[in-house]
């Protein structure tokens, strides 16, 4: 069990009065991981692997830490196989473009992933020539594996999914995709950026080659997330940015890279921000995973069912509550989503996301959208706000004629 009352206390922001309900947008940021970020500002601020000095071999002792953390949480070989990002697009993209395309291969992927894991393979496809498969999901965003089975072929190389629908709340079977593209020797690409903050994530025992997902979602800072590699397919990734600290050795006349993920940071990296995101894997773990996962269905349920509720709601996305995390998407009657946010805003301080969440295909072709109004919670939000909120959204449909 969450203890969300003490939870709440380190999130200051929540003492303005708002109902923080974006956090598959952006989760908030708890005091423990602004302290360690400061910590670093104000002990050991320096460069990391590149001085002897030792404000350098700290930084550089925390900064490699955190990889560490990230690795372990994920339950990954080794450091060497979690690199540092920005964020979950950036670690997409150093796959799509990594990886050496040559016309006629496949890429599998789905009609509900987020532009993110779905522009990045129209681009190989417009450079390269390669082949594009979307598999369509039904209503709910629930897939039939007999879909993958049939999509995934000899020629496949890539097969893109997300861990969980940003759009739509759904938890896609990723560990059974895995195994049918590693039968056809295809590489598994896992967008985890709405799955990693809310529920244990395993790479091996899912079995995928590469997983990318943000701190900035998982109580980590701005600019922070990284991109899990597995060891043995690592190598068939040539990084997009090459330079300092990239290197094992450089002549006049050659240079050659090192390995692991010194292999994909070049340039001074986001220092603070991955020490940060090291402290922010902490904090979650001291939660406990399971019990955030608890809290989520608990919250999910309350927030899915309640909505379905109210005349007039429009709710998608799976009705069990096993294939959902505490995210959902809904429609009042026909009013525009950005006015349903705005509303809960201005009258209850409550902060969802509108529109079309960076999913267009899901909103054309799964659920006939325009765009949904969308509500996605975490360990910090509490029955009483689902009621709040609930109450809310009761009362804008109520006002429609
Ligand atoms: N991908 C983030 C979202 O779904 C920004 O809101």
């Amino acid at each position: 069990m969450l203890d969300v009352e003490r939870i709440r206390r380190d999130f200051p922001i929540l003492r303005t009065g708002v109902i923080y309900m974006d956090s598959a947008a952006s989760s908030l940021t708890p005091e423990p991981v602004l302290d360690k970020m400061m910590e670093f500002y104000h002990r050991y601020r320096a460069n990391v692997d590149r001085g002897i000095h030792q404000l350098s071999q700290k930084a550089s002792e925390e900064y490699e830490l955190a990889h560490r953390k990230v690795a372990q949480f994920l339950n990954a070989k080794s450091e060497e196989e979690v690199v540092m990002t920005r964020n979950t697009t950036e670690g997409l993209n150093i796959v799509a473009n990594g990886l050496k395309w040559k016309k006629g291969d496949k890429i599998v992927t789905t009609l509900m992933d987020h532009h993110s894991n779905f522009i990045i393979w129209q681009r190989v496809q417009q450079r390269y020539g390669a082949k594009l498969e979307a598999i369509k999901p039904d209503g709910q965003g629930l897939f039939d594996l007999a879909d993958f089975e049939r999509a995934i072929d000899d020629s496949t190389r890539v097969v893109a999914i997300p861990h969980v629908s940003n759009a739509l709340g759904t938890i896609v079977p990723i560990r059974d995709i895995s195994q049918i593209a590693a039968r056809r020797g295809a590489l598994t690409v896992v967008d985890g950026a709405q799955s990693v903050p809310h529920m244990r994530g395993d790479v091996r025992e899912i079995g995928c080659d590469f997983l990318a997902f943000s701190g900035h979602k998982m109580c980590g800072p701005t600019g922070s997330g990284a991109l899990y590699m597995k060891k043995e397919v690592a190598t068939e990734v040539e990084p997009t940015f090459i330079g300092g600290g990239t290197i094992q050795d450089v002549s006049p006349d050659e240079f050659k890279l090192t390995s692991g993920w010194h292999r994909f940071e070049a340039g001074t990296p986001a220092i603070a921000e991955g020490i940060g995101l090291g402290r922010a894997v902490d904090y979650l773990t001291q939660l406990g995973m399971e019990n955030v996962r608890a809290h989520e269905v608990e919250l999910g349920k309350a927030i899915y069912e309640g909505l379905r509720q109210i005349p007039k709601v429009r709710v998608y996305g799976p009705a069990d509550s096993r294939n959902r995390v505490a995210l959902v998407s809904f429609n009042v009657g026909d009013l525009n989503p950005h006015d349903v946010a705005l509303a809960l805003d201005v009258s209850k301080k409550i902060m969802i996301r509108s529109g079309h969440h960076c999913a267009l295909p899901t909103m054309k072709e799964v659920i006939h959208s325009d765009g949904t109004a969308r509500a996605s919670l975490y360990i910090y939000n509490t029955a009483d706000e689902v009621e709040a909120f609930l109450s809310t959204v009761e009362e804008i449909a109520r006002s429609l004629a």
